[in-house]
C-alpha cells in the first residue's frame, strides 16, 4: 500500500501525551527536517519555534552528528556496558565533563530524561546509605514540576494529571510551592524581582516539618519549561543551595530543558552562579538524534560509593541495557563537539535580547495576560475560555501549525517557544509575526 496520507493506517501506535483520537482525525504529519525546519507529508515547510520537544538544539539533521551516527552504526552497534566497554562511552562521558560546571565530572548514562531523573534520586539515596546516614530517606520536589514519566519523577514531580491515575508512588516525598506568581511580576522581561523568598519555606516549612536529617535531596528545574516557563525569582536558587548545604542536603538540577544552551550558557547552573551537587540531562545531549541521558555527579559523591564497596565489587546496582548506546555515545560526542566549535551557546546568548524583544511584542494581544523569557525560551500565557482550559492555546497551536506554518508548543492555556539555538533575526521574526497573527484573529 503507498504511504500517502489517505492510505496510513494510524490505529497501532498508541501516542504518548496526545489526544489520540483528535490527532488521528486529522494527522499532523513531520516526514523529514533540516536546520530550523521541518517538512510534512502534504509538502509543507514548517519552522520549527520549539526545537522538536526542546531539544534539536543545533538543529536538524546536523551533518556532523549525523555522520557519527552513520559511521558508529556500521562499526559498533552494540556494546554492553555492564562489566565492558567501548570507547566512544568513556569519550563522550569526558566530553561531557568537559563543558560541565566545575566538580561535576563524573557521568551515569541512560536513555532520556525520566531515566535520569530516576538515576540521580537513587544516587541520593544511597549516597547517604553507603556513608552510613541511611535516615535521609525523604525527596523534596516542587509543585508544577516536571521530572519525567517514571516513579520516582512522577513523585516529585507536582503536576496532578502526571500523578492521580498511578497510586501513591514514592512515600515520603513533599513539594516547595512553585514560584510562579504573575499579579506581582506579569509581563517582567528575564527573571522576575519578587519571590525569592518562596525558597526560604524549604527551611521554615518543609525541613521543620520533616527534619533536616531525613531529607537526602532537593530537585528542581532551575526554569520549569513543561508547565510553562516558570522562572526562579533572582536569589530564588542561590537561597536553595544555602539552605542544603547548612544541613547536608542534595541539590539535584534537573537541566533536561535548561542544557545545552537553552539560556546562553552549557547550563543553567552556569547561567544562574549556582551549582548543584547533581545535574540531569537528556534531550540536547545528541541534539536529540539518538536517546541518550544522564547524570552529572559531584566527584566526592562518586568516590562515596568508591570507598563504600571492596575493590571487587559493584558499587552500584543499577544501569540499563542501553546505557552508554555506541551510537548514543557518537551522537553526544559530535554533538558537544558542534555546540563548542561553532560556538552555538554564544549564538543563543546573542540571539536572546532579540528573542525577548519579540516576545514582549506581543503584549496587549488578545488574551495575553502574561509573557516569560529568559535567553531562548519564552512562554505566553492566555486567559482560558471559561469551562474549556487548554482549547484556546490548543486552538492556537493548529491555526500556527496549518495556516502560518510555524510549529509552537503549548501546555494548558500557555504558549511555550523554544527554537533551535541557530535561530536567525528574519525566523525570529517569522515565528513571533505568525502567532501574533493568530493571536489577533482568534
Ligand atoms: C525537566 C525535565 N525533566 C525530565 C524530563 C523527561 O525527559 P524524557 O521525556 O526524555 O524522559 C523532561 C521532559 O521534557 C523535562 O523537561
Amino acid at each position: 500500500m503507498p504511504d500517502t496520507p489517505q492510505a496510513r493506517d494510524t490505529s497501532h501506535f498508541w501516542m504518548p501525551f496526545t489526544a489520540n483520537r483528535q490527532f488521528k482525525s486529522n494527522p499532523r504529519m513531520l516526514v523529514s527536517a533540516s536546520g530550523m525546519y521541518y517538512y510534512t507529508d502534504d509538502g509543507r515547510q514548517i519552522l520549527d519555534g520549539t526545537a522538536g520537544l526542546w531539544c534539536v538544539n543545533a538543529g536538524h539533521c546536523h551533518p556532523k552528528i549525523t555522520e557519527a551516527i552513520r559511521r558508529q552504526a556500521g562499526e559498533l552497534d552494540y556494546a554492553p556496558a555492564f562489566q565492558m566497554g567501548h570507547p566512544q562511552a568513556f569519550e563522550a562521558a569526558s566530553a561531557l565533563a568537559s563543558i560541565a560546571p566545575a566538580g561535576l565530572n563524573r557521568v551515569f548514562f541512560c536513555n532520556d530524561g525520566s531515566e535520569a531523573v530516576d538515576t540521580a534520586l537513587k544516587i541520593a539515596l544511597a549516597y547517604h546509605r553507603v556513608r552510613g546516614d541511611g535516615l535521609r530517606h525523604r525527596l523534596i520536589g516542587r509543585e508544577r514540576a516536571y521530572h519525567g514519566v517514571g516513579f520516582g519523577g512522577i513523585s516529585v514531580g507536582g503536576i496532578a494529571g502526571n500523578r492521580k491515575h498511578f497510586g501513591s508512588a514514592l512515600a515520603a516525598v513533599d513539594h516547595l510551592r512553585h514560584p510562579l506568581d504573575m499579579a506581582r511580576n506579569a509581563f517582567t522581561r528575564g527573571l522576575p524581582q519578587q519571590g525569592a523568598e518562596l525558597a526560604d519555606e524549604l527551611d521554615t516549612r518543609l525541613l521543620s516539618l520533616h527534619d533536616p536529617s531525613t531529607v537526602a535531596a532537593v530537585i528542581v528545574e532551575p526554569i520549569q519549561g513543561s508547565t510553562g516557563v516558570i522562572l526562579p525569582p533572582v536569589g530564588y536558587l542561590q537561597k536553595l543551595r544555602t539552605i542544603c548545604d547548612n544541613y547536608g542536603i542534595l541539590l539535584i538540577f534537573d537541566e533536561v530543558i535548561t542544557g545545552f544552551g537553552r539560556l546562553g550558557t552549557a547550563f543553567g547552573a552556569d547561567y544562574f552562579g549556582v551549582v548543584p551537587d547533581m545535574i540531569t540531562c537528556a534531550k540536547g545531549l545528541t541534539n536529540a538524534a539518538v536517546p541518550m541521558g544522564a547524570v552529572l555527579v559531584r566527584q566526592d559523591i562518586h568516590d562515596a560509593f568508591m570507598d563504600a564497596a571492596p575493590e571487587n565489587a559493584i558499587e552500584f546496582f543499577h544501569g540499563y541495557t542501553y546505557t552508554a548506546h555506541p551510537l548514543a555515545a557518537a551522537a553526544a560526542i559530535a554533538a558537544i563537539d558542534v555546540y563548542t566549535s561553532e560556538g552555538l551557546f554564544t549564538q543563543a546568548a546573542t540571539m536572546a535580547p532579540l528573542f525577548e524583544e519579540a516576545a514582549h511584542s506581543l503584549k496587549g494581544l488578545p488574551y495575553v495576560k502574561d509573557i516569560r523569557n529568559l535567553g531562548l525560551v519564552c512562554g505566553i500565557e492566555l486567559e482560558s475560555i471559561p469551562g474549556k482550559p487548554t482549547t484556546r492555546a490548543f486552538d492556537i497551536f493548529l491555526k500556527c501549525f496549518w495556516e502560518k506554518n510555524i510549529l509552537i508548543r503549548t501546555t494548558g492555556d500557555i504558549i511555550a517557544l523554544s527554537p533551535p539555538l541557530i535561530i536567525n533575526r528574519a525566523q525570529i521574526e517569522q515565528l513571533f509575526e505568525g502567532l501574533g497573527d493568530v493571536l489577533r484573529n482568534i
